[in-house]
């Protein structure tokens, strides 16, 4: 049998993999066991083991009944105690997205991640930040993660590496870490010298020529920093409808933003699916498309997401926000 010498004895048993609540990683059992939407999981099954869920970071809905920013920030401090009950020795790695998308936009804390940070590097845990919605501008930094300096181990990306011009994902990891996946360079009777888990279409020609196309406009065109004065242009103009009946929240970062609908503005108790469909209906009405959480969250698939594209004007907010006013009126 192959020996592989050079993995860290260190890191041995550490195999299992933390993720939060409201997270979403994707569809193949892998990712939907390190996936915190309880919805997607049904009648799936049965999940990989060695995944580890921890409790979100909304402070809308805090899963601790506290409030920012008197509140220790518990919803990091979980995962130390989620580690220490799991055991540090049996942890290898923890799964966030920077700003959690289908989960319902949440946006944590600016203290957040320098904590989750500190965390996993204190107990020898690899911090993945999966960049698949938030990576290559999207919130208004090229990656997600950059508004907190959280410096990740890995990076997961998909969506706006070639903008779905030509599908395509990648991961990027210290090299530390790459270098795991082969054998020992220095190993002379070694013959296996190379990375041997490649996939059919990985590293396709084209797909990867659309990236390199795409990042390139992405950069001629100043379109991260359109993002994040267009995305604060957005987010305000959301805001201005915090006071109508059902707005419970509105929040995100760059050109996506959400607002989580509720029947109730004190108890927050979220507008029902039936009603969520009609609201969706009347901005589609409006001339509007938008998002949606969707059978992602029991009783809460209630938060309408905004993704325009990354070369949006003023005008095309000013429709967006005029859309969503009226459909607003018309529930
Ligand atoms: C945050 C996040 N991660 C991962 C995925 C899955 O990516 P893929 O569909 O490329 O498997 C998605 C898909 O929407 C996503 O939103």
């Amino acid at each position: 049998m192959r020996q592989l010498s050079h993995i860290d004895p260190s890191r041995k048993g550490k195999y299992k993999i933390l993720f939060r609540e409201r997270d979403y990683h994707g569809t193949t059992i892998g990712a939907l066991s390190a996936t915190g939407q309880l919805e997607r999981k049904h009648d799936y099954g049965p999940f990989a083991g060695g995944f580890i869920g921890f409790p979100h970071a909304l402070c809308y809905r805090c899963p601790f009944s506290r409030t920012y920013p008197g509140c220790d920030i518990d919803c990091a401090g979980s995962m130390e105690e989620v580690i220490l009950k799991e055991g540090p020795e049996s942890i290898g790695g923890c799964i966030v997205e920077p700003i959690t998308a289908g989960g319902g936009i949440i946006v944590p804390v600016p203290e957040y991640y320098a904590l989750l940070r500190e965390i996993c590097s204190k107990y020898g845990i690899y911090l993945i930040m999966d960049e698949v919605v938030c990576g290559f501008g999207r919130t208004g930094r090229f990656w997600g993660h950059e508004h907190y300096g959280a410096d990740p181990d890995m990076v997961t990306m998909a969506k706006g590496l070639a903008s779905s011009y030509m599908p395509l994902s990648a991961t990027a990891v210290r090299g530390g870490i790459f270098d795991k996946f082969l054998c020992d360079p220095n190993d002379p009777s070694e013959r296996m010298n190379y990375f041997r888990d490649i996939s059919t279409y990985g590293g396709c020609a084209g797909a990867t020529v659309a990236a390199l196309e795409n990042t390139r406009i992405i950069e001629d065109e100043n379109l991260v920093e359109n993002s994040r004065v267009m995305g604060d242009y957005l987010l305000q103009g959301l805001r201005s409808l915090c006071d109508m009946p059902i707005v419970g929240d509105v929040r995100g970062k760059g050109l996506f933003c959400g607002i989580e609908f509720v029947k109730n503005k004190q108890t927050r108790e979220p507008v029902s699916e039936t009603e969520m469909g009609r609201i969706m209906g009347l901005v589609t009405a409006e001339g509007v498309l938008a998002g949606r959480t969707s059978s992602s969250l029991p009783g809460n698939n209630t938060i309408m997401n905004f993704a325009p594209a990354l070369v949006a004007t003023k005008a095309d907010i000013d429709e967006i926000v005029l859309a969503v006013k009226k459909a607003i009126e018309k529930f």
